[in-house]
């Protein structure tokens, strides 16, 4: 059900609606393949107890910090996966941004899609200035699309920012400013 934190947003081929617990396989789809965890923020999903712990926080959206928003078809209503923002800073006007699709959706346009109307609400209605995206520089597929959707790469290499099971992951910072 959309609410004032959440409303539903429809593109031509999709609809961003709020999570619900019948999106755990499209989810799990996503955020439990390797291919598509290869660069993410946080180790694999490994199974669906685990994706299922993050549908129910994806379930409790907070307008102050997060909300997360599933990617479905507008056909079908299938979760293809998700957007959201995080670490909103209100006072500063500032939050990151999000995304993943499983891997049979990748490379169709179906994530520029998706993050227009997202974007559009992140500026125009939570009146954002500043939308930040941490990205591992491996990932052509997440610059590429960040790029087209105007942000601009502001770092070098931000060294070891992400802790991943044992090991670390690097990012660099791309932003979009409300006024770009
Ligand atoms: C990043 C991701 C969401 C892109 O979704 P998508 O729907 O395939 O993206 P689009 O089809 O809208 O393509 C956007 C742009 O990226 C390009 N692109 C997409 N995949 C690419 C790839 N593997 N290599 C190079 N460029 C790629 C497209 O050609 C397009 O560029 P263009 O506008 O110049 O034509 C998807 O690859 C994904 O879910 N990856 C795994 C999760 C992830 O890494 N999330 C980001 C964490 S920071």
């Amino acid at each position: 059900m959309a609410t004032e934190i959440q409303p539903i947003f429809e593109t031509a081929r999709l609809r961003l609606r709020p999570c619900t617990e019948r999106d755990l396989d499209g989810l799990h789809a996503a955020v439990g393949d390797p291919e598509a965890m290869r660069y993410w923020d946080g180790p694999l999903y490994a199974d669906r107890d685990e994706t299922a712990r993050l549908l129910r926080w994806l379930m409790k959206p907070n307008l102050y910090s997060h909300v997360g928003w599933a990617v479905a078809g507008r056909e079908d209503d299938a979760c293809r996966g998700f957007v959201n923002y995080h670490h909103r800073e209100s006072r500063d006007r500032r939050l990151e941004v999000g995304y993943i699709l499983a891997p049979r959706y990748w490379r169709q346009g179906l994530m520029t899609e998706a993050m227009i109307p997202f974007l559009k609400h992140c500026f125009e209605t939570l009146k954002t200035h500043r939308a930040e995206a941490y990205i591992d520089p491996g990932n052509l597929a997440s610059c590429r699309l960040i790029e087209g959707l105007g942000f601009k790469r502001e770092s070098g290499v931000i060294r070891d920012r992400w802790r991943i099971d044992d090991s670390y992951r690097s990012a660099v910072l791309y932003a979009r400013l409300d006024t770009d």
